[in-house]
Order: C-alpha cells, then sequence, then structure tokens
C-alpha cells in the first residue's frame, strides 16, 4: 500500500525542525515472520479522494480495547476517520486474521505539544474489543515501573514505515529491525541532538553506531522492544539512519506508566458507573 501524503504530513507538521524527510523503510531490517508480533496495529486514515484507508502510524494493542501510540500521530488524522488494523502482514491484502476496529475515543498526552517530542504518547480507545487469538494479542505494559534501559542494551522496532528512499511508499509488510540504545548524554551531546530536542530520561535514544539501521516516517507509534520488555514508542529523529541522528523514542518510563494507568482506569470506573446509573 502507498503511504500517502499523510505520514509526510504528520512528519513535517509534528516536527518542523525537521529538514526534508528522507524516508527509507526501517532501515537494515527485514520481514518478520508473518504473525509473531500480534500486538501490532496499523493506524490508517480515510483518504476520501481515494475511499481507501492509507497506514499512517504503528501503535500497540495494550488491552481488548486499546491502542497505545505516539501522540503526533494525531496530526495526521485532519479529521478524517481513522481505523485501527489488528492480526495484519500484508497492509494491501484481505487477510483474514485481520480485525478493522474503529476509534471511539483518542487521548493524546495533555502536555504534547507539536514542536517538541516531549510526552508524545497517546491512547486510542477502540469502539469496540478485539477479539484475542491466535493473530491478535495484547503486549504487556512493564511492571517494573522505575526501571531504566542501560545504555548498550539490545532492542527491537516493529513498523510498516516507508521503504524507498525520498519516495512516499509503505512497506507493504511488517519489518524489524535490531537497534542498540544509546546514553542520554552521547545523544545530548552537541555531535548528535544538541539538546535540540532535550533527551530526557522520559525518553530513549536508540540507533546502530554505523547509521545502518533506524525506525522512519509510518514507524511511528510502534513499539521498542528490549529484552522481551515493552519500553518505548516510535517517536521522533532528524532524517532516518544517520549515526549522528538516532531515532529518539518515548520511554515508558514511570511517568507514563502512570499516566496510561490513570487513563485506562477512568475509563474502566466510568464504565462501571454508566452500568450502576
Ligand atoms: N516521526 C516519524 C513518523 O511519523 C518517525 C520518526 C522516527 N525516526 C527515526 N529516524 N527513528 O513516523
Amino acid at each position: 500500500m502507498k503511504l500517502l501524503q499523510h505520514t509526510l504530513f504528520v512528519s513535517l507538521i509534528a516536527f518542523s525542525l525537521t529538514p526534508a524527510y528522507h524516508g527509507v523503510e526501517i532501515i537494515g531490517g527485514r520481514d518478520v515472520k508473518p504473525h509473531s508480533k500480534p500486538y501490532m496495529a496499523s493506524i490508517q486514515v480515510l483518504n476520501k479522494a481515494t475511499t481507501s484507508y492509507e497506514h499512517v502510524c504503528g501503535g500497540a494493542l495494550i488491552r481488548p480495547n486499546w491502542v497505545l501510540t505516539a501522540a503526533h500521530c494525531e496530526l495526521g488524522f485532519a479529521g478524517n476517520d481513522v481505523q485501527v488494523v489488528l492480526g495484519a502482514h500484508f497492509l494491501s491484502r484481505d487477510e483474514k486474521s485481520k480485525q478493522k476496529l474503529q476509534i471511539e475515543k483518542k487521548i493524546p498526552h495533555e502536555h504534547f505539544n507539536k514542536k517538541s517530542p516531549e510526552n508524545d504518547i497517546m491512547l486510542l480507545k477502540l469502539a469496540s474489543e478485539a477479539k484475542i487469538n491466535k493473530y491478535v494479542k495484547l503486549l504487556n505494559l512493564p511492571k517494573d515501573k522505575d526501571a531504566d534501559v542501560k545504555p548498550g542494551t539490545h532492542c527491537t522496532v516493529a513498523g510498516w514505515g516507508e521503504t524507498t528512499l525520498c519516495s512516499n511508499s509503505a512497506s507493504d509488510t511488517l519489518k524489524e529491525v535490531k537497534l542498540t540504545v544509546i546514553d542520554r548524554k552521547t545523544c545530548n551531546s552537541e555531535d548528535y541532538y544538541n539538546h535540540k530536542p532535550e533527551v530526557t530520561k522520559d525518553m530513549i535514544c536508540a540507533g546502530d553506531r554505523k547509521g545502518r539501521k533506524d525506525a522512519c516516517s509510518g514507524d511511528s507509534g510502534g513499539p521498542l522492544i528490549c529484552k522481551k520488555k515493552y519500553r518505548g514508542i516510535v517517536s521522533y529523529g532528524i532524517g532516518c539512519a544517520d549515526p549522528k541522528k538516532p531515532g529518539i523514542y518515548t520511554h515508558l518510563s514511570s511517568k507514563y506508566l502512570h499516566w496510561i494507568q490513570k487513563n485506562l482506569g477512568v475509563q474502566t470506573y466510568n464504565m462501571t458507573a454508566d452500568g450502576l446509573y
């Protein structure tokens, strides 16, 4: 499936500090074994002109009716219909494993500001619950709330991000790549991001020393998994696969884990209250 203006729109509008996007795929990656990441969600926006849905962002299913993604993905929704596709491998194919769900409510972090990647986290409440099966499963949030991810840790990121240099096409298949966590001091150093933006403890910097591997446009919102635990969300980067401009991920730190709990909790409470009255 073609990744059209939406993703470019998202990337450019979300981070206008960013120079032209040279979208490549999940760079240096490979196709995942189909359905080996059953928590992966493709967030798609209806293109009214073509009447087809187009992939804009990734996400992870954390409850049968909740998907966790990046707040800047909302900028690509632009008031159009949005659907979440679960159980996909090939975006273009009519796979029996696919479940297409509408969004009932979106909850971007209240302090997300499109000028910076801070608080780049969003919850999407689905209009109905996904059926959990072989192809669609939940990704557990980390339980060790205060754990940080040490520099040098190996992580994996997956997504349907763009596939060719400076083109508008998304990957039709889900791809993954292995990355290494870079310490925040290095990431903030002059050669790297030089504090623009400031890489905080609520962010994780991850890349490849040689700049061969990275996430890219269209991979946003997807999960960063380190030692089998869900640790981050694809958020930001200047260009793609530049060794001095590694990917910046929203860190699922205690701050965001509390934020998630608070929002899921309120929802459960309301549902109970509605049921009572
Ligand atoms: N903001 C991009 C998106 O909307 C993804 C950024 C990740 N970039 C990177 N070089 N790791 O899909």
